[in-house]
């Protein structure tokens, strides 16, 4: 497996900054990942394992290793009149793996159209959108654990899924790699179209079908969310807020049209992009960087930022929701040193 060094990782992130690794190495199996982890190489040099960069700000040039998995194919394990069951190697392009979803008529991940990044990264983020989490359809991951070289197979349960959270990204963060992903999907028709007025868009292009949703999705999301080949971004900055419902209750009887979601009796989710918003951010630019402006919730780069210029504007963001609203940001996106 070759080595490179000092690369530019421009092409490799979705915010656009001109950092560069001091090494890159991508695997294409499981075996060639596992033969890298037993060199001995990692134990010299810091690594971080990227997926399609879509959640990552890089603060300066990376002093380690940059590990990135090129494990691709889908592979059909199972299926019968209602289900059908696949295994997704951890490199296909997520947004591919949809498309092939709808083409071969399997329901379920539809909704979770153009989210940027690969299928590894989807099940450590646990991606969602309208409705829909990458959790509902995941039954097993398949992880290499990074001190053992072993491959481990985690059920859905014991990936520990919530809300943009997992087991990979909280208890066990850093010690395994994601090589596949098995996904459960229904060969029935079965839609979720009620987030917002989703029923209604899909509606207007037309009749209640696979790719009409895939197609009513993606246009909502490109009507919303910059294309990261022409504006630098990451999509969502920060995570929706949970609060607790004493706090929540106060904000109402000041903010009676704030939009927020059931979580639980003792929380209540709020979301980000409307405390921005009416924190007055949204379309303002501060030097490189600015707050996008169809969506308060996006950071972009207008071209030059740097990974400091973008996380100072998010701290100045925080600021202003912490003193307007008493509620802590937490950002979505990965801050890597
Ligand atoms: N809102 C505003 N101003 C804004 C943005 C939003 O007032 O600038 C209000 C909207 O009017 C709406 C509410 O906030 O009432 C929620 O907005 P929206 O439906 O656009 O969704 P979101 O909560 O901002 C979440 C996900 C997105 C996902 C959409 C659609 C998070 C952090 N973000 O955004 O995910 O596409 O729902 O389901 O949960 C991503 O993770 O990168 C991402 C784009």
């Amino acid at each position: 497996m070759q080595v490179f060094e000092n690369i530019s990782l421009k092409k490799y992130h979705t915010f656009g900054i001109d950092v560069k690794a001091r090494y890159f190495v991508e695997y294409t199996s499981v075996d060639a990942l596992k033969t890298f982890l037993k060199s001995g190489f990692l134990s010299e040099h810091k690594m971080l394992h990227i997926g399609g960069g879509s959640n990552l700000l890089f603060l300066n040039d990376y002093d380690g290793i940059i590990l990135h998995s090129a494990i691709k194919g889908i592979e059909l394990l199972g299926s019968d009149d209602n289900i059908v069951t696949v295994k997704v190697g951890a490199g296909v392009v997520w947004d591919d793996f949809v498309q092939y979803c709808v083409d071969n008529d399997w329901y379920g991940a539809e909704n979770l159209s153009l989210i940027p990044g690969e299928t590894g990264a989807s099940a450590v983020q646990n991606i969602g959108a309208y409705g829909v989490e990458v959790k509902d359809l995941i039954e097993t991951v398949y992880a290499v654990e990074g001190s053992s070289g072993d491959e481990v197979a985690f059920t859905n349960a014991e990936c520990e899924y919530g809300y943009r959270e997992s087991v990979f990204k909280g208890r066990l963060k850093g010690k395994f790699i994601v090589t596949s992903v098995v996904f459960k999907l229904s060969r029935q028709p079965e839609f979720k179209l009620s987030y917002q007025h989703l029923e209604a868009e899909v509606l207007k292009n037309g009749v209640v079908n696979l790719p009409n949703v895939r197609n009513t999705i993606i246009a909502v999301r490109q009507s919303k969310l910059p294309d990261p080949e022409v504006l630098g971004n990451a999509g969502s900055f920060f995570m929706n807020a949970v609060v607790p419902k004493s706090l929540f209750l106060d904000l109402q009887t000041l903010y009676p049209e704030m939009p927020h979601y059931y979580v639980s009796e003792t929380e209540e989710k709020v979301p980000a992009g409307w405390l921005i918003d009416r924190c007055g951010w949204k379309g303002r630019r501060v030097g490189n960087a600015a707050v996008h402006d169809k969506q308060a919730l996006v950071i972009v780069n207008c071209g030059g930022a740097s990974g400091q210029e973008i996380a100072d504007l998010s701290e100045q963001i925080r600021e202003s929701v912490r003193s307007k609203f008493g509620i802590e940001l937490v950002p979505e996106v990965n801050f890597v040193s």
